[in-house]
């Protein structure tokens, strides 16, 4: 028992997961969902700011045009992940997260590490769109960069008022429409498209020599240092900018843009063939993202030098330097229709969170408190809409996506041990869909994601640390307390005695 008690599957099964504004129906989903539906649901989910405002930057600050090669690279690291993830996801029946999953298998107190850093997941996520919307909105409409843009921008009121206005949509149980959410991917994946299409015909090749520009050494004071990747630091090695070294810093940040698709790997429960059509939807949400980003990163970087890239709306500056104004307009107008919803999700999901903590007593129940009429956990959700608003407002992109990624690659490693682990400890667990190669693809899951994690800076690591720390802190000053698995234990006691 202690910090490695476990939940049953059957109570897991019995609870509602859901807080009731997100329960469909009956409370239950039906198993009717195919690969197509899977891989339909992933790219909404996915394509976000990732494509549309990192790239931009990204190619302007680690990777030049190479930053196509940095979104290859952080895909096949999802997918390895994306393989091992879908195993344990489908192995716990529910519709839960991999809170629920680490809850039942590895033990509450790893549940709990995951469940804090799945906020942090998704706050800074909802944090790093709302910049990207802003920026955007910007474009469209001319607006002021100090208020609205990554470059001189002093508070980003664009990014708080949108999660401001967000954060109450999603306190009220408005949820959007299956048909504004399919209405949304065809958006997003219909301006990639174009912007291949009709950008491919005004790439000047000269913009993309060199691929990969000659490493420069960074500042050396102590900022630079703290900027540095962490292998560079620990490892003494002089730190760098550009260079294949940067290539892989890029690949580490830009992994942001592939995050999301774990929420597929949840659907095993309603997937009809979850064996066959779970692999299906994750290879074919991860393969058409990638293939898409390679192809707008080759479109951005060739038609602009990537020293004169924006770091707000790369995507539609491109096409106005080019004299295209109508097409940058057209792209910005999509681009801020599709990031609001991926900003709604975010907010949602925290609540979610919030929700099934406090169920379990790891977080005061006044925190995940339902709302009698909107059916939803307002009190997280105000609380983690005010964090949001405030890191939207203040930090800049670049290092609110670093943490994302941390954090989403920390989450992997997790699961991918998990997977072998499970695999000995628990050979007869149901498992529809089985990671392949075991342990061979967690393995690899493993080292490329502690690899990516290495090349990130120096200070994202220090601020995961004391994020870390401070879930342990709430964990061991309340949470283990006042878990509803300690207290059963407790009666459990108490009546034997
Ligand atoms: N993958 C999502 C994005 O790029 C979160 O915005």
């Amino acid at each position: 028992m202690g910090i490695t008690r476990r939940k049953s599957v059957d109570t897991v099964v019995h609870q509602n997961e859901l807080p009731p504004a997100d329960i469909d129906g009956e409370g239950r989903l039906h198993q009717d969902l195919r690969a197509r539906d899977l891989v339909g649901f992933g790219i909404g989910i996915v394509i976000g700011t990732g494509i549309f405002t990192l790239t931009g930057l990204q190619a302007k600050e680690n990777a030049g045009p190479a930053v196509m090669v940095s979104f290859l690279i952080a895909g096949g690291v999802s997918l390895l992940a994306a393989l091992c993830y879908a195993e344990l996801a489908a192995a716990v029946p529910t519709a839960g997260s991999s809170y629920t999953y680490a809850y039942t298998t590895i033990g509450e107190v790893f549940a709990w590490i995951i469940a804090w850093d799945l906020v942090l997941e998704f706050a800074l996520g909802a944090a790093v769109v709302a910049r990207g919307w802003s920026g955007y909105l910007a474009g469209v409409f001319d607006l002021p960069d100090r208020w609205f843009a990554e470059e001189g921008s002093t508070v980003n009121v664009g990014a708080i008022a949108i999660v401001l206005v967000l954060g109450w949509v999603a306190m009220r149980g408005i949820r959007e429409s299956k048909w504004v959410t399919n209405g949304l991917v065809i958006v997003k994946v219909s301006v990639c498209l174009f912007v291949i299409a009709v950008g491919v015909f005004h790439i000047d090749p000269d913009n993309l020599v060199p691929f990969v520009p000659p490493a420069e050494p960074s500042s050396g004071d102590a900022t630079g240092t703290l900027q540095s990747p962490l292998w560079q630091f620990l490892s003494g090695v002089e730190p760098t900018h550009f260079g294949i070294a940067g290539v892989v810093v890029a690949a580490a940040v830009v992994f942001f843009a592939y995050s999301g698709f774990e929420a597929v790997a949840n659907l095993g429960e309603e997937t009809r063939h979850p064996a066959r059509d779970m692999p299906l939807g994750l290879l074919g949400t991860i393969g058409i993202c990638s293939v898409l980003y390679v192809g707008v990163c080759l479109v951005v970087t060739g038609m602009v030098d990537y020293r004169e890239l924006s770091e707000s709306d790369a995507v539609a500056q491109v096409f106005r330097d080019v004299g295209l104004e109508w097409a940058g307009v057209l792209i910005g107008i999509a681009a801020v229709a599709g990031l609001t919803s991926v900003i709604l999700v975010d907010i949602v999901a925290m609540g979610r969170i919030g929700f099934a903590l406090a169920r379990d007593g790891l977080i005061p129940p006044r925190i995940g408190a339902v709302h009698p009429t909107w059916g939803t956990p307002f009190v997280m959700t105000a609380i983690t809409v005010g964090f949001v608003a405030v890191l939207a407002g203040l930090v800049p992109i670049a290092v609110l996506a670093e943490m994302v990624s941390i954090g989403t690659l920390f989450a992997f490693v997790v699961v991918a041990i998990a997977v072998v682990v499970l695999r000995r400890t628990r050979p007869d667990m149901s498992r529809p869909f089985r990671t392949p190669l075991v342990p061979l693809v967690p393995i690899l899951a493993v080292v490329c994601c502690v690899g990516l994690m290495a090349s990130l800076a120096v200070e994202t690591w220090l601020r995961f640390l004391v994020w870390l720390l401070l879930g342990f802190a709430v964990y061991f000053g309340y949470g283990y307390r006042h878990a509803q698995l300690a207290r059963r234990a407790d009666a459990d006691a108490s009546t034997q005695s």
